[in-house]
């Protein structure tokens, strides 16, 4: 038998498919499951996004697009960076992607040699480690428990960096935590990096996504002279509700954004042109869908917080952006739900889906096994009904 490329022996499928994949199996076999497990937005783009589509349909080329993206994509995203305070981008600037993912890989691809060290703060993006470990670069995870309230310190970045490091990974706000970094501590951070030349990934997909009337503070805001080493990350997957349609861009420094064009020139060509014109269209039209979809999530993550803290014991850093909530839930471990015991987060998940049927991601999945991640964007009533379900577990514990 033939063998993979070594590459892939390193190669893991994603943990949150495979919890959310186990939910839609037991749905699909009629069991009721409220599923707190995929990252996934749940609503539509507005009417104009599906305009834009149609139109481009009706126009079609019919021939292949840009490596970099069509300049009306770039012209938007361009726009929305102004309009978030980034000048001085231009298209030489931009490259599109296949979704964040794609440009991820991408980027680590590009940027990243065999063995080169790479820091990723914990809790992480699981994929930041899949995709560093296909590259087999050198992960050094930097522990950011609750106490701290899941974000890196400078302290800990400054003691982290060493002359071999080349890259950092940063991603504000956060998934899995939802935790947003105020302007003094994305300056503070800022501070340390501008002392040390390592790249860096600012995974921004969230920015749109912040409660509570927080500014959003970047990096690249906070210290411009980072701007020929930190590469900012978006997507219309989660601002716009388009996880499907796949689109993802970056602005960065311009040797950065021509290594993704030329990489694009070698798998991917160019995105489809009615991706393209739709996702132009989110960028460039009328921004009242986020906003109201940002609000209701801010009082979704209100209702998990009074539902959280009313358990005891259990401990969660209240989230002030994207849709998430993390909390520790190791008050669990050495218990039992029945006669199934709880040893782990993994047990934890297991255990809670086939008791009550809800669906959630064991922190595991994040580099922190302590902790579980609830994805409140499911409908209202099954949010309620599957907190009420996971009080009703803590309190059924022996
Ligand atoms: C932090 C983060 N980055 C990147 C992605 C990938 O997004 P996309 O759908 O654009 O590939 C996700 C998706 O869940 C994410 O949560």
């Amino acid at each position: 038998m033939l063998k993979l490329a070594e590459r892939m022996s390193r190669a893991k499928p994603s943990a949150i498919m495979l919890v959310a994949d186990k939910a839609k199996k037991l749905k699909a076999a009629g069991r009721d499951i409220i599923s707190f497990s995929i990252g996934v937005p749940n609503f539509l783009p507005g009417a104009h996004v599906y305009a834009a589509a149609r139109e481009a349909l009706e126009h079609d080329s019919g021939q292949y697009g840009s490596n970099r993206g069509p300049d009306a994509l770039l012209d938007a995203f361009l726009k929305h960076l102004k309009e978030g305070g980034f000048d001085g981008y231009e298209r030489k600037h931009l490259a599109v992607g296949i979704g964040a993912k794609q440009v991820l890989f991408n980027l680590m691809y590009a940027l990243l040699n065999e063995g080169d060290e790479i820091l990723i703060p914990t809790p992480y993006w699981t994929s930041y480690v899949d995709i560093a470990d296909i590259l087999g670069a050198k992960i050094t995870l930097l522990p950011c428990p609750a106490e701290q309230n899941y974000k890196l310190t400078p302290a800990q970045l400054e003691a982290a960096i060493k002359p071999t490091t080349r890259l950092l990974l940063f991603n504000n706000p956060s998934n899995p935590t939802g935790m947003v970094y105020t302007p003094d501590e994305v300056k503070a951070l800022a501070d340390v990096l501008v002392r040390h030349p390592l790249w860096v990934l600012s995974d921004d997909i969230y920015n749109r996504m912040i409660f509570d009337g927080l500014p959003y503070a970047h990096l690249v805001k906070a210290r411009p002279e980072l701007r020929d080493r930190v590469v900012l990350i978006d997507s219309i997957s989660k601002t716009y509700g388009m996880p499907g349609w796949r689109g993802g861009l970056i602005a960065g420094p311009e040797s950065v954004a021509q290594a993704m064009v030329t990489l694009n020139s070698n798998h991917i060509t160019n995105l489809p042109e009615v991706v393209a014109a739709a996702a132009t269209a989110a960028f460039d039209g009328p921004q009242d869908i986020p906003r109201e979809k940002c609000a209701d999530f801010s009082r979704r993550r209100d209702e998990v917080m009074s539902a959280l803290s009313a358990i005891p014991g259990v401990r969660c850093p209240r989230p002030q952006g994207a849709f998430y909530a993390f909390p520790d839930i190791s008050v669990a471990f050495g218990k039992k739900h029945g006669t199934s015991a709880i040893a782990n987060d993994v047990d934890f998940c297991n255990v809670l889906l086939d008791a009550k049927g809800v669906a959630c991601v064991p922190g595991s999945a994040f580099g922190e096994p302590l902790a579980i991640r609830i994805s409140y964007t499911c409908k209202p009533a099954e949010l309620t009904e599957g907190l009420k379900r996971l009080q009703g577990f803590f309190a059924e514990l022996k």
